[in-house]
């Protein structure tokens, strides 16, 4: 058959509420134009994110009854510790409530002032959190990952030259690690081979330094590797996902992407002093190590989950849903980062909006054209997420204005998919028309998930 049809069947729903052009208005002015601050029933199809966002199975629903809520060493932790061990190989495991608890206690343990990490691309949080330690966040993703428009494989790679150059500059001894997202979200969710990881994993080991790996969407990451890296195409996902975390030294995961999950996350690493801190610094912030901020039943969740999103036609269907997206947005010659990457589209929101420099957000004017028009809610990841502020309180751009539509697994059929791109076309064909914003609050870190704007 050629159809690829969604390999689940649905047995509960949710109403999708339909607001009207005028209240749509309404209510981005009051979350002032930030569609984060949008409450969640007023968005129709809510790509904001696909982190925590995914409908559970039948069989996680089933595993959360068997909960074992036991402050230590509960029976729902060993099935936790027994799935991420089988696919990590890690000798040391610790839950956290999320990816960002793993970073911060990764950061707060091992970073000290004056270090530089390296990543392909930091994302947000990771970026968020070496910087509060102290360190110089740098990314290092290859020369193809920076160009939106290239149909190139594996653009998520890191450049190894830039990584060789950035430890003779640095010198090892200021890199306590080096890191390696999986798959690149910031960078259009592309995905990095295993070469690339070999490669990496070998550079750094060459200077001692050790390789973390954000695993968050390392299933969908194996996907690609099967399917577009010579000599994997018959191996499983989890054959896959084996190798990957076999040259990690610590891993960071948020099990609100492939674990299948509404929260949680963990923090693995082989080497037992690094495991000591992590062990301390887990029970003074996230809980005891067999629960780590999460319940019994969360834990259940997770282990079934990681191991469904290792399911081929899982993934075979899911990257379905990407390309069926990317495919008539091409079509109809909407700017968007190719190839498709594994868990969202990406809007090159300055090929599509070329009147709004980077100063005047373009990626906040397209966010916000496609929630009043229909009510979708995207992300931007553009100089408000990734903008910089230099010694002088210049605005430095990031190099990549992005629109993320970022898809919660198993939520939304074909028929929210068409519905999506008749809304993009619309914004598409009034483009124009769209107008810049500026900032008129913001915090110091992380600013883009509660600044305030105002259209110009
Ligand atoms: C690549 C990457 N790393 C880390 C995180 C942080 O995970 P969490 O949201 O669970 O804190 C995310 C979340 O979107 C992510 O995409």
């Amino acid at each position: 058959m050629r159809t690829i049809i969604e390999p689940f069947r649905i047995k509960m729903t949710e109403p999708i509420k339909l607001l009207s052009p005028e209240a749509r208005g309404k209510a981005l002015a009051a979350a002032h134009y930030n569609v984060f601050l949008l409450d969640a029933e007023d968005c129709t199809i809510d790509l904001l994110t696909d982190s925590g966002t995914g409908a559970m199975s039948t069989q996680q629903w089933a595993a959360m009854m068997l909960g074992d809520e036991s402050y230590a060493g509960s029976r729902s932790w060993k099935k936790f510790e027994a799935t991420v061990r089988e696919i990590t190989g890690a000798r040391h495991i610790f839950p956290t409530h999320q990816g960002r608890a793993a970073e911060g206690i990764l950061a707060q343990t091992q970073v000290r002032p004056g270090d530089v990490i390296p990543n392909n691309n930091h994302f947000d949080t990771t970026r968020a959190n070496m910087e509060f330690a102290g360190a110089q966040a740098v990314d290092l993703v290859c020369d193809e990952g920076l160009d939106p428009a290239l149909e190139a494989p594996f653009k998520g790679n890191m450049d190894l030259d830039k990584l060789e150059r950035c430890i003779q500059k640095n010198g090892a001894a200021k890199i306590p690690f080096g890191m390696i997202t999986i798959t690149n979200n910031t960078g259009g969710g592309q995905p990095v081979s295993m070469a690339n990881l070999r490669a990496v994993k070998k550079t750094l080991h060459k200077h001692g330094i050790p390789l973390v790996i954000d695993a968050c969407r390392f299933a969908e990451n194996a996907y690609f590797i099967r399917e577009y890296e010579a000599g994997y195409g018959d191996k499983s996902l989890l054959e896959i996902a084996q190798e990957t975390f076999s040259y990690a030294d610590a891993a960071t995961m948020s099990c609100k992407k492939d674990g299948l999950a509404n929260i949680g996350g963990f923090l693995v690493c082989d080497d037992d002093q690094w495991a000591e801190d992590f062990r301390s610094a887990l029970i003074l912030r996230e809980g005891f190590p067999t629960y780590g901020g999460l319940a019994g039943r969360d834990l259940e969740a997770i282990a079934v989950g990681l191991m469904e999103a290792l399911d081929y036609d899982y993934q075979v269907y899911r990257h379905a849903t990407v390309e069926y997206l990317s495919k008539r947005l091409i079509e109809r010659e909407v700017p968007i980062v190719r190839p498709a990457g594994g868990h969202a589209v990406f809007i090159d929101a300055k090929a599509f909006l070329p009147h709004l420099s980077p100063r005047m957000y373009p990626g906040i004017g397209l966010v916000n054209a496609l929630y009043l028009v229909g009510g979708v809610r995207g992300v931007e990841l553009g100089s408000v997420m990734f903008g910089r502020v230099d010694k002088g309180g210049n605005e430095i751009p990031a190099p990549l204005e992005l629109v993320r539509l970022a898809f919660p697994r198993r939520v939304y059929t074909q028929s929210h998919f068409d519905y999506l791109i008749e809304t993009i076309e619309e914004v598409w064909q009034n483009r124009s028309a769209i107008p810049g914003y500026r900032i008129t609050y913001q915090p110091k870190i992380l600013r883009h998930f509660v600044c305030h704007f105002e259209p110009l």
